[in-house]
């Protein structure tokens, strides 16, 4: 699976710059005016030798936080701004819908909340937002701990293979093993299936990641020729996603039906009273057939299911990826993530109480996600004509954007932002204890923890939309906590267990973009047993 991986991955890599740039020269064909808005007209070739979201970045500092992207007539509005990303986000969540990103999703998701249409998704939200209650994420936060577990006694004999004791190190691509738990981890808590992805390989497995391939190339290719009438039958590329498909839904039926057959009334009392102590089952999708009742529709339960395998596998391995990236190349903020594992943990595991102790690890998990957000743009359509507010200074007017337009807002720009960040390029965990008060920018709140007490985690809220990992306002990522948690529990089990380096320069490790940024080959590193663990 790991080989299949990384050879999708690279052969797609070209392919995606190239790919971007084609959606771009595709887009020229319809357009709107958007008044005295700032105008990028790119070369096509600053799109030819690197993901779109670099040139994103470069025209924002020249450009502003909103501006035009013309290649041609077609225009897509760049958003950089916390406070317009905001208002569309936000306050005026209801004239947005999902555009181009719901056309590609929609095949693979169906009406699962990522593309559904308003009406579906009000209806599913409030019944799957619920799930996540507390007492889920701390059942979930055992299973976290086991599957991390799994994973270490899978290094630990790879070690044992090379001699283990001592000096010995081997080496491993951590990017294919965060992939690998995320894809167990996901299986479990929503729907209670084993993927046994870090030790196995499946026809299951291998049809996971064919439809993540397939996701990935249609958000890279704007020409949607995969609903040709035909399409699917004549291109192989989409004859095997047709085959892929076929076999995640069989095993999603099987296990809805399972979970409908398997229904108990003491279950049901013990999930109304959120008590998950003595529960053999306590995935996502037990809360939503017991507490629905059997009449809930299987189709929808299985898009529901597959939207939250791919949302939520690919982007939490990814957070850890860059996360390991960053600590390898900053060894004293490793040393003083370790030195707080030791000293909360010993040789103990992760509990969900113990979280609340691990604040640095928290904190580099949120500063891998400012840093690599997942996904670097968020993708909105207006529905009817709006004014957006006045951004940061420079953009004080305010714009009229007409119905129909493509808007992406960069999160990776407003992450990088150097009106509000000090820095913004660096690795600094610690940066979110600092309370940020920008005075200059109007509207502009800065950090401040007091608007969100009690978060674990900064926050789009305490950042005022300035960091926004999970996007922010109703669409708001649903499995935050979960894939926080998740993070955080993971990177405390590795760096507890082993120390670890890159095996080549940080620069060989090149980046590539789909609905991710991951790496191009790998993310290879030496691992050695960390003596304080035996
Ligand atoms: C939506 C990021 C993990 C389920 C989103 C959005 C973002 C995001 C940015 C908003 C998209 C938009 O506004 O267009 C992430 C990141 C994750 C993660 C960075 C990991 C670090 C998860 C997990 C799950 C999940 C673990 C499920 C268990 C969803 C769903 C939505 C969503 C269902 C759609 C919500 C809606 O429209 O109501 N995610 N996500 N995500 N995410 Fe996540």
């Amino acid at each position: 699976v790991n080989g299949d991986k990384k050879k999708q991955s690279s052969s797609s890599s070209s392919r995606n710059v190239f790919d971007n740039a084609s959606n771009l020269l595709t887009n020229l064909l319809s357009g709107g005016s958007l008044g005295n808005m700032p105008i990028a007209e790119g070369a096509v070739t600053d799109l030819f030798d690197r993901p779109l979201f670099f040139s994103l970045y470069d025209w924002f500092l020249e450009h502003g936080s909103v501006y035009k992207l013309a290649f041609g007539p077609k225009a897509f509005v760049v958003v950089s701004d916390p406070i317009v990303a905001r208002h569309i986000l936000r306050e005026n969540a209801f004239s947005y819908d999902k555009g181009v990103l719901a056309d590609i999703l929609e095949p693979i998701m169906g009406k699962g909340l990522i593309p559904a249409d308003l009406e579906t998704w009000k209806q599913r939200r409030r019944v799957i937002a619920p799930g996540f209650h507390t007492s889920y994420l701390e059942a979930m936060v055992k299973l976290f701990t086991s599957c991390s577990e799994r994973t270490v006694l899978k290094i630990d004999k790879l070690l044992e293979g090379e001699g283990y004791s001592g000096q010995k190190s081997i080496e491993l691509d951590l990017e294919a093993e965060f992939s690998n738990l995320a894809l167990d981890i996901i299986g479990l808590g929503v729907f209670n299936y084993d993927f046994g992805s870090v030790t196995n390989e499946s026809p299951v497995i291998k049809a996971v990641y064919g439809t993540l391939f397939e996701a990935e190339h249609r958000s890279t290719f704007y020409i949607p020729y995969w609903k040709f009438p035909l399409a699917r039958w004549i291109v192989p590329r989409q004859r095997k996603f047709q085959d892929d498909l076929k076999v995640i839904n069989t095993c999603l039926d099987g296990l809805i039906r399972n979970a409908k057959e398997s229904r108990e009334e003491t279950d049901v009392e013990k999930l109304q009273q959120r008590d998950y102590s003595n529960l053999k089952d306590a995935s996502l999708l037990r809360f939503l057939v017991d507490m629905r009742g059997v009449d809930v529709d299987d189709r929808q339960l299985r898009d529901d299911l597959m939207t939250m395998l791919i949302a939520g596998h690919e982007t939490t391995a990814a957070v850890l990826t860059w996360a390991v990236f960053l600590l390898a190349q900053n060894p004293d903020k490793m040393k003083k993530a370790q030195a707080e594992v030791d000293s909360v943990l010993g040789t103990g595991k992760p509990t969900f109480e113990l979280l609340k102790k691990l604040q640095y690890i928290r904190l580099i998990v949120v500063e891998a996600l400012r840093l690599y957000p997942q996904p670097p743009l968020l993708i909105r359509r207006s529905l009817k004509s709006d004014v957006l507010p006045g951004g940061h200074k420079g953009d004080k007017d305010g714009y009229t954007i007409p119905a129909g337009t493509d808007v992406f807002i960069s999160v990776y720009n407003l992450h990088r932002s150097p009106y509000f960040w000090d820095r913004p390029d660096d690795f600094e965990p610690e940066r979110f204890l600092v309370e940020n008060k920008n005075e200059e920018i109007e509207g502009w709140a800065g950090f401040d923890p007091s608007r969100s007490p009690g978060a674990l985690y900064p926050n789009e809220i305490i950042s005022d939309f300035a960091f926004l990992p999970f996007g922010g306002g109703p669409r708001k990522c649903v499995g935050d906590q979960f894939a926080l948690m998740e993070s955080t529990v993971a990177l405390t089990m590795l760096l507890q267990n082993f120390d670890v380096e890159l095996k080549g320069t940080p620069e060989s490790v090149e980046l590539v973009t789909g609905a991710t940024i991951h790496t191009k080959n790998g993310l290879w590193c030496n691992l050695r047993k960390r003596s304080f663990a035996h």
